[in-house]
C-alpha cells in the first residue's frame, strides 16, 4: 500500500487514492492526510470494501442453497432478488465477535437502564437483526420481507460508507447466479450454515506422507468395500463430504449425508476410511472384509 501511495503521488490517476492525494495537497498543510493516515485509508478500504463483500457473496450463496426451496423461489421470480439480498444481510451477515464498540459520550436511557457517559457498550447488530420485536418470525428467512430495517451496515453518521456498493455487488452476483447456473450444488455442510452456526470445520491437515501405505494399499486391491451411513446418528457435520466427495453427499433439505457410491471405487478407499476415523457422530461404518 506504501509504494501503491508514492506511485499515485507521483503519477495520479482517475481512482479514489489519487483523488485523496490530490484533494488533500490542495488544502492548508495543517489540514492535509498525512503518509500514514493515506496509509490506513487505503488499508482500511480495502478490508472494509473488499473482504466484507467477497465473504458475503460466499455466504449468500450458501445460504440460500441450503434450502432448495429458497433457490426455486427465486428462479421462479427473480425480481426477489432485492428483498432476499436484504434477508441475507438481516439473517446472518458477517458481523463476528460481539458486537461494535461506542463510547458514549452523553448519559443515555436504554431499555429502562440509565447508561452514564463514559460508558462503552456493545451494540449487538447480529442480535438487534433478530429482535421479534422489530422482525415478525425473526429465526426464519423470509425472501420478500419488506421492509427489513437491518442494522447491518450499522446506523447513523458513521454507518457504512460502501453499503449502496456492497448491495449492488450482491444483487448483481446472485442475478448472475440464478441466470448462469439455476441448479448449483453445494459441497459444503449445508446444515450448519442452514442454521447460523458459522462456517464449516475445515478438513483436517492429512499430514506429508500417504495415508494408505504401499503394503495395505496392495492388501485392498481386489477387496470391495461397502459403506453404511447411519442416518439416525447423522449430525450433518459434513466432514465426510469434504474429505470423500466422490461418496458422500448431504441431502438437500435436512444436511444429513447420503451416498452416492455404496461401494467405492479403489482409489477412493482411502479417503473413506478417513471420514469414517474423523465423523464425529461415529454414523459411518464399513464393511471390506478387514
Ligand atoms: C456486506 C458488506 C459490508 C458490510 C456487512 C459492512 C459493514 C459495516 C459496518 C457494520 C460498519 C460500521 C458502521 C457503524 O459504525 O455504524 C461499516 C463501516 C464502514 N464500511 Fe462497511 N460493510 C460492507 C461493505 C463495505 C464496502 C464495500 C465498503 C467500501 C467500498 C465499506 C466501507 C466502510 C467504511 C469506510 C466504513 C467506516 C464508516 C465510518 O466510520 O464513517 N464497507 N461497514
Amino acid at each position: 500500500m506504501s509504494d501503491l501511495v508514492a506511485a499515485k503521488r507521483a503519477a495520479p490517476g482517475e481512482d479514489l487514492l489519487s483523488m485523496l492525494i490530490v484533494e488533500s495537497a490542495a488544502l492548508p498543510e495543517s489540514e492535509r492526510l498525512t503518509h500514514s493516515e493515506l496509509l490506513a485509508t487505503g488499508m482500511g478500504l480495502l478490508v472494509a470494501g473488499h473482504e466484507t463483500t467477497a465473504n458475503m457473496i460466499g455466504k449468500m450463496a450458501a445460504l440460500l442453497l441450503a434450502d432448495r426451496g429458497r433457490w426455486e423461489q427465486l428462479l421462479a421470480d427473480p425480481s426477489l432478488v432485492r428483498t432476499a439480498v436484504e434477508e441475507v444481510l438481516r439473517f446472518d451477515a458477517n458481523l463476528g465477535g460481539f458486537g461494535m464498540r461506542r463510547f458514549l459520550s452523553a448519559e443515555v436511557e436504554l431499555g429502562g437502564e440509565l447508561l452514564p457517559s463514559g460508558t462503552t457498550v456493545l451494540c449487538g447488530m447480529s442480535a438487534a437483526n433478530r429482535d421479534e420485536r422489530v422482525f415478525t418470525a425473526a429465526d426464519e428467512m423470509d425472501l420478500t420481507r419488506s421492509p427489513n430495517p437491518h442494522l447491518t451496515f450499522g446506523a447513523g453518521p458513521h454507518s457504512c460508507l460502501g453499503q449502496a456498493l456492497a448491495r449492488t455487488e450482491l444483487q448483481v452476483v446472485l442475478e448472475v447466479l440464478l441466470r448462469k447456473l439455476p441448479a448449483p450444488r453445494t459441497r459444503r455442510p449445508r446444515r450448519r450454515v442452514a442454521q447460523g452456526r458459522g462456517p464449516p470445520r475445515r478438513r483436517p491437515e492429512r499430514g506429508p506422507g500417504p495415508l494408505v501405505t504401499p503394503t495395505n494399499q496392495a492388501a485392498e486391491e481386489g477387496v470391495p468395500m461397502k459403506v453404511h451411513v447411519d442416518e439416525a446418528k447423522c449430525c450433518g457435520a459434513g466432514q465426510c463430504v469434504l474429505i470423500a466427495p466422490e461418496v458422500f453427499d448431504q441431502r438437500d433439505e435436512d444436511g444429513i449425508v447420503a451416498l452416492l457410491e455404496p461401494t467405492p471405487d479403489l482409489p477412493h478407499h482411502a479417503a473413506v476410511r478417513e471420514a469414517a476415523a474423523v465423523c464425529p457422530a461415529s454414523a459411518i461404518t464399513l464393511d471390506d472384509n478387514r
